[in-house]
């Protein structure tokens, strides 16, 4: 897929996942190929204030290119944070018009503005505005099966210059629940140029196929799936390219879990870091087969060198059953 300003970036990106896509995890799916990752949602005002967990959420990776998702209602803070990501390197500014948070949408953020589509328009159109870099608006189908409006946000976004639209297949009444409808993002290919990118639910390179055919989407975007394995998103890249899956040991996927994790500890420090790592940590060892005793044990560490050399267990042990 090509993207206005950018090139080639891939046919697979690592969904924006709150509390979950952190940097290190970014940096792991780019480690395995993914085209892009995108950062945790940041909230617009709170990034141009500065505020530490909002520079951490935003954090910049080391490799791969440096996709920034902003979420927020009010142009002015939309626009601000924008001209901040491209200061700080950003080579795409994500909108989020999709998150069905009632924390967020209570404050007519997220899936909120596709209930009032003039507003989400100013919004794009503050951000589009605002950089020089390449704007993406990332989407559900509409608040609830009444209001399908992604088809006309799409227009109204390609007309305001932004350069890539991503479609989550369910309602914001639906948060996650039922199935994402992939048929029903082909309104969206109709109704815009811009290249389009289809979510939900896809959890391998089976379903990557089936959502793009489903869809007519240029791409698909991955999350849920990618928890524990950040190199799923790459995976699922070489198969819609029709390249051969990357090579990939358990001790490769060791050695990227580990990095995740160190990179946790490094920003947070001990406690904190190891603390969020847990789902994180969780998510690995389920991944790796190791038994459920070694599972519990790698959770329930609160030592990060310790908890480090049980995750390589479960993965090196999975890599010596097999040999
Ligand atoms: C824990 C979690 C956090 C999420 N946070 C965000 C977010 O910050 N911004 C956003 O646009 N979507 C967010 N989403 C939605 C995902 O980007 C994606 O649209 C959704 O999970 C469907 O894709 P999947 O079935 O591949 O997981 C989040 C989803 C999950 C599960």
């Amino acid at each position: 897929m090509v993207v206005r300003g950018m090139g080639a970036v891939g046919r697979a990106i690592l969904a924006p996942m709150s509390g979950v896509t952190d940097v290190g995890m970014r940096e792991a799916a780019y480690r395995f190929g993914v085209g892009l990752a995108v950062s945790e949602m940041v909230a617009s005002d709170h990034f141009v204030a500065g505020d530490e967990e909002a520079r951490l959420r935003a954090e910049r990776t080391s490799r791969g290119r440096y996709v920034v998702q902003l979420a927020g209602c009010q142009a002015h803070w939309m626009g601000e944070a924008a001209r901040l990501a491209e200061a700080q390197g950003a080579d795409l500014v994500d909108i989020n018009m999709g998150c069905p948070a009632k924390r967020v949408t209570g404050g007519w953020a997220g899936s909120a503005l596709m209930r009032d589509l003039d507003h989400a328009t100013a919004l794009i159109r503050a951000v589009v505005a605002a950089t020089s870099r390449p704007v993406s608006v990332k989407m559900r189908l509409g608040w609830d099966v009444g209001s399908i409006v992604a088809p006309e946000l799409a227009r109204r976004a390609e007309a305001e210059g932004a350069a890539l639209i991503v479609v989550h297949g369910r309602t914001r009444a639906q948060f996650y629940d039922g199935r994402a409808d992939w048929s029903a993002v082909r309104a969206v290919r109709q109704a815009t140029s811009l290249p389009l990118v289809v979510n939900g639910d896809c959890a391998g390179a089976g379903d990557a196929r089936a959502m793009v055919e489903a869809s007519g989407a240029d791409a698909v975007m991955v999350g849920r799936a990618c928890v524990g394995a950040p190199w799923l998103a790459g995976e699922i890249d070489a198969a819609l390219r029709g390249a051969p899956a990357p090579a990939r040991t358990p001790s490769d996927e060791a050695e990227a879990a580990r990095g995740h994790v160190l990179s946790l500890v490094a920003r947070m420090g001990e406690r904190r870091g190891l603390r969020h790592a847990r789902k994180h940590l969780a998510a690995y060892s389920a991944k790796s087969g190791a038994p459920a005793a070694l599972r519990e044990a790698i959770v329930r560490e609160e030592d990060a060198t310790r908890a480090l050399a049980l995750l390589d267990r479960a993965f090196v042990g999975v890599e010596a059953a097999a040999a």
